[in-house]
């Protein structure tokens, strides 16, 4: 089926966790260079994009999302526009469903949403790679959250190699009251660093072994995030909710990306569900949600 020109675009775009995730200093230009594993999960946000008279993003019952032309779904639209020199407002309505701040690349999942939407609704060619590049202009994550799948990313993340998986992995999520903002948690790691040289995680090698002969406990043990001491230095409750979480009989767990979310890998759907039940009466997050990946990346959902 071929989308009518000009009728509203509906897309959906996948959170991720990073199943690995190596810091390396910082750069002078404020970035640091990374090494991470990126794994898509189907915990989605959905954006409907529409023709209209001036640009808007709502994102309807959520708060904290910046709203207006700070939005990234908005500025991911502008862009788009201006690289291509097509396009015209647009009105995007998000359905949240990724935690907002919660490290889970919730606002860059919106931004690809938003270039995959216009350039349906605008009938640019494809072109993932011109996609692409504009999607590294808006955001670390954002190529990412395009690709989906599972991936290694280099640079300030947005360098990324397809990785062979055989391992479908069954997540809980455990979402925190409060959100996490990333350039203070990489500050922060900054500081600690500065302070004593915490330890590093090591190589990731182990992690791709992991993925590709689809061992899940191997994935469970290979799971490693540079960013989880600095969460748990700026959130020090986080702790607990691993510890709890492992209790409960999940085969490992991380802090996802720059925190707060605490992404507990699971045997299977059935352990996942254990898991998340034990989870939401623990007192020790906000929220609970179980997810699945890998998924592929933003895509318009035809209907
Ligand atoms: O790329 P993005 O705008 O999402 O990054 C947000 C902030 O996170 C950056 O301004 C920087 O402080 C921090 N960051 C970093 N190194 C990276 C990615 C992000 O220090 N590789």
């Amino acid at each position: 089926m071929i989308a009518r020109l000009g009728a509203p675009v509906r897309v959906t775009s996948p959170a991720k966790i990073n199943l690995h995730l190596a810091v390396g200093d910082l750069r002078e230009d404020g970035y640091h260079d990374l090494v991470t594993v990126f794994h898509a999960v189907d915990l989605m946000d959905e954006l409907v994009v529409s023709p209209a008279a001036q640009h808007s993003v709502r994102t309807p019952g959520v708060a904290g999302v910046p709203a207006g032309a700070r939005n990234l779904a908005g500025m991911a639209a502008r862009l788009l526009a201006k690289r291509t020199g097509q396009g015209g407002p647009v009105a995007i309505e998000i359905t949240k469903r990724i935690p907002v701040a919660g490290g889970m690349a919730g606002g860059s999942a919106d931004a690809a949403a938003a270039l995959v939407g216009c350039a349906a609704l605008w009938g640019l060619p494809p072109g993932r790679d011109a996609l692409t590049e504009i999607a590294a202009e808006l955001g670390s994550d954002v190529p990412f959250s395009l690709a989906g799948g599972t991936a290694v990313g280099t640079g300030r993340g947005e360098r990324l190699v397809p990785v062979l998986s055989r391992a479908t992995l069954h997540w809980v999520l455990a979402m925190a009251a409060d959100g996490l903002s990333t350039p203070q948690v990489f500050g922060e790691l900054d500081r600690l660093r500065a302070a004593g040289d915490p330890p590093r995680v090591g190589a990731v090698e182990p992690m791709l072994a992991a993925l590709a002969t689809g061992d899940t406990a191997a994935v469970a043990a290979a799971l490693a995030n540079d960013l989880q001491a600095a969460a748990f230095s700026l959130q020090p409750e986080l702790r607990r909710t691993l510890r709890r979480g492992l209790e409960a009989g999940a085969l490992g767990g991380v802090v996802s990306g720059s925190g707060p979310t605490v992404a507990l890998l699971c045997t299977d759907p059935e352990a996942a569900a254990q898991v998340a039940a034990e989870m939401a009466g623990s007192g020790t997050c906000r929220a609970v949600k179980v997810a699945t990946g890998p998924v592929p990346g933003a895509r318009v959902v035809v209907r």
